[in-house]
Formats: structure tokens, C-alpha cells, sequence
């Protein structure tokens, strides 16, 4: 049994995925021998519908000077950011010199969007390069972690703050509790949270347990955001799925006396038939998972039977948990290409295939291509067009 996160009560363990590595820690081979690893279990609360890591390395371990995930390096993502910038604008600023706070803005893609005039931004990013990128290119980037020890130092935010962003970070804190505090010392009456996280209904149909490692500390669902910010002086007022990361959703949340709408309710009851709130859904998950782990096996194994080569494309953190749990290494997969030059002639955390620079993709031909990044399938097929002229085929484990 292990301990909910939010409740403190005991919980049961659903899945263990076994000894992981950092997802995010691509290292040089000299770094090999003193690698860190925990064991991977995630467990689910029905108190709060929350899916939850049993254990998880420390966020000093993860979030530092050498982060190597740019949120500008997807095209569709910067798009991505764009809309959702100007969607809220057009729902939720109402007055001139709106002040906004976005958690987690990496190298600033989305706080770019809010530099002008009527607004003040500040952006919380503990990742000193990440963060460093977001101050060249003229973005308030505080180079801290989001809680009320870095907040009260920026008098002008205390309480006085209109929209609280996120996305893709929320799930990364582990004290959510101290999190949705900050938020409240933060936000003035009207104030709003606006974040979008993997959503837990994608990640069960399409068995995308890649989704869980170290970073992602959470699994979100409507239900457990609806439960844990009703613990505070806050409640789920709207929804919106999207389709970033493989299935994602954006919550609002508004103090207790704001208006909700109503077909929250609506997907509050989808959650229940599909058991996404309880944890019959956890259970069924594990069985999958474990089925897709022997396909994913046989499948690699064939091909290699056959005496045909295969890569990687996408050195994504989610590759670390398929890679570990599926113990795949590289005698079955070469090398994966990638865009990212802090990765580039590094290794992949914990099975330490090859990073190589995604420019040599086309040069060298592999029979099967094992696409890690499959939630950038279109923009990276777009760029790779040749490779299925080639007679290349790609694959994932979805
Ligand atoms: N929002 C961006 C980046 C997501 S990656 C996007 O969607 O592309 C998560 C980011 O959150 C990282 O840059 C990490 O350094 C940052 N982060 C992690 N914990 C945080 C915390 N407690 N407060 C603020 N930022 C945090
Ligand atoms: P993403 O799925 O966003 O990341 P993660 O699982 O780490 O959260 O994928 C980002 C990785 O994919 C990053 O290492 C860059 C790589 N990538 C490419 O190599 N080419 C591309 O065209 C895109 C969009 C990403």
C-alpha cells in the first residue's frame, strides 16, 4: 500500500513498471556507471480519481540547468500556443494590464504571445537554460520553482494576479496541494486557473503508458481536478479537450462563486461509465499494458529475426519508460534520431541506445522506424516523406 498524495490515506499499487532512469536524463558514456534509478509504480486513489507515482526522484533531480525539452522545438506546438493564447484572450481578459502568470513556460513559446502593452507577465520556470532562452528573447522568466516562498517576492502578483496558465506542468509538481495555495495567494476574486495536462481517458484507450514517468506525477481526469480543487476556495468551472500529447484536456477553475457549466456534468458521467473516476479503469490499464509490453516484444523480435534493421525517431522522456519497461536496447534498436542538441551523441536514459542528429535520418536507411514521438506523427511524417518512398515503415507500440 502507498500513501494518496492528496488525502494521505493508503492506497493500492495498480502497475509496477520497475527500475527507471531519469526520463529526461540522456547521458554521455562516462556517466554510465553512476546512473540514478527508482522503481516505477503507479497507484490510484478512488477517494480523489487520482492515478499517482508511488515514488519519484526529487524536481532539483529533474528540473535544472541541462533540461532538454524546448517547447519551441515542435512547429505544431508553437501553433498550438499561439491559438491557446488567443483563445484566452478573446474568453477570459476583460480589462487593461491584466496580469498573468504562466507556470512551467519552458523557453517562453506561450508568454510570447502576451507581450504587449496591456499585459504583465511573469513566468516560473526552474530550468536555468530553458528559462535563460525565455529572458533573451524578452520574457519575465524567474528562474524558480512555483510556490508561495518565490511568489510573495512580486508584491505586484500577490493577489492581484487574473489568469494562472499552464500546460504540461501540473502534473509535474508533486506538492499539488502547495501548488493550488499559491494559486490562491496569487489570483485576486475573479481570478482564473488555466491549464491542459495528458488527459487520463486518452492514455487508457490508447494504452499510451509512455505517458507515466518520472515527470508526469500525475494523471489527470475531470474528476480528480474536480475533487482536488474543491478541497480549496476553488472549483472546475469549464473544460476543452485538445489534441496535443496524444489527448490532452484544459481545465478552468474559478473561486467557489463562480458560474459553472453545466456539461461538466455531461463528462462527469462519461467518466463513470468509462470507469475513468474509479479504479476498475486503473485495473484494466495494467491488463493492457502488460498485453501491449508482450506485443511490443514479439513484434521487435520478428523483425529482427528477419535480419532487418531498426531505429528510433523522437528521443521523446516518454521513449525512457517504453525502452525500460520493454527492455529494449540496442541490440534490437540502433540509434534514435532527434532534433535536440542537448541530446544529439548522447545515450538514452537507462538502455543507452545512440541520440543521433535527425538530419541523417535520410541518409541512412533503416527498414522500420520506431516512431517514439507518435504525437508528432503528422509534422515529423511531413518532414520524413521520402522514408515511406524509400519503403521504410514506421511503427509505435500504440
Ligand atoms: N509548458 C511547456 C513546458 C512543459 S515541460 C510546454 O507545454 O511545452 C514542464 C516545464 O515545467 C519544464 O520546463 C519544467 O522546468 C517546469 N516545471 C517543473 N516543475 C515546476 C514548478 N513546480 N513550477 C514551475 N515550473 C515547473
Ligand atoms: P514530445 O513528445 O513533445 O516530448 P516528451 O515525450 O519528451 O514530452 O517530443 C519531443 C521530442 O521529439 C524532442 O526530443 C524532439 C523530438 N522531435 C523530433 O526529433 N522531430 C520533430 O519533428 C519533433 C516535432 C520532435
Amino acid at each position: 500500500m502507498f500513501k494518496c498524495k492528496i488525502t494521505k490515506k493508503k492506497i493500492p499499487q495498480i502497475i509496477n513498471f520497475g527500475k527507471m532512469p531519469i526520463a529526461n536524463g540522456f547521458l554521455n558514456k562516462k556517466d554510465f556507471k553512476k546512473e540514478f534509478f527508482y522503481n516505477m509504480g503507479v497507484s490510484f486513489s478512488k477517494d480523489v480519481s487520482l492515478m499517482q507515482l508511488n515514488n519519484h526522484p526529487k524536481p532539483e533531480m529533474m528540473f535544472n540547468a541541462n533540461y532538454p525539452f524546448f517547447t519551441s522545438s515542435s512547429k505544431f506546438m508553437k501553433n498550438h500556443f499561439k491559438n491557446y493564447a488567443n483563445w484566452a484572450k478573446r474568453k477570459y481578459v476583460k480589462t487593461d494590464n491584466t496580469k498573468i502568470i504562466e507556470i512551467g513556460s519552458n523557453d517562453g513559446t506561450f508568454l510570447k504571445n502576451f507581450k504587449k502593452k496591456n499585459f504583465q507577465h511573469l513566468g516560473f520556470e526552474p530550468s536555468k537554460n530553458v528559462s535563460e532562452i525565455a529572458k533573451k528573447n524578452g520574457i519575465n522568466s524567474i528562474t524558480k520553482f512555483f510556490n508561495r516562498t518565490n511568489l510573495i517576492t512580486f508584491d505586484k502578483f500577490v493577489n492581484k494576479t487574473d489568469l494562472i496558465f499552464g500546460a504540461n506542468v501540473v502534473c509535474h509538481i508533486p506538492d499539488l496541494l502547495e501548488f493550488i495555495l499559491t494559486c490562491d495567494l496569487a489570483l485576486n476574486e475573479n481570478g482564473k486557473i488555466i491549464f491542459e495536462e495528458p488527459y487520463l481517458g486518452s492514455m487508457y484507450k490508447k494504452v499510451s503508458y509512455d505517458q507515466i514517468y518520472d515527470e508526469h506525477i500525475y494523471m489527470f481526469s475531470i474528476s480528480s481536478i474536480k475533487k482536488i480543487f474543491n478541497i480549496f476556495d476553488f472549483q472546475l468551472i469549464d473544460v476543452f479537450p485538445q489534441n496535443t500529447h496524444g489527448g490532452s484536456m484544459r481545465y478552468v477553475l474559478g473561486r467557489k462563486k463562480t458560474n459553472v457549466n453545466k456539461k461538466i456534468n455531461k463528462w462527469l458521467e462519461i467518466e463513470k461509465k468509462e470507469n475513468i473516476d474509479n479504479i476498475s479503469g486503473a485495473l484494466e490499464f495494467k491488463k493492457n499494458c502488460e498485453l501491449s509490453k508482450e506485443k511490443l516484444q514479439y513484434k521487435l523480435n520478428n523483425i529482427k529475426k528477419k535480419g532487418k534493421l531498426i531505429c528510433g525517431y523522437g528521443a521523446t522522456s516518454k521513449s525512457t519508460t517504453i525502452l525500460n519497461y520493454c527492455n529494449i536496447d540496442s541490440k534490437i534498436i540502433d540509434c534514435i534520431f532527434d532534433t535536440t542538441p542537448n541530446k544529439i551523441g548522447k545515450y538514452s536514459p537507462g538502455m543507452h541506445i545512440p541520440i543521433i542528429d535527425y538530419k541523417y535520418f535520410s541518409k541512412r536507411f533503416y527498414k522500420y522506424a520506431f516512431l517514439f514521438a507518435w504525437n508528432h506523427k503528422k509534422e515529423i511524417e511531413e518532414k520524413e516523406v521520402s522514408y515511406l518512398k524509400k519503403g521504410g515503415k514506421w511503427i509505435t507500440h500504440l
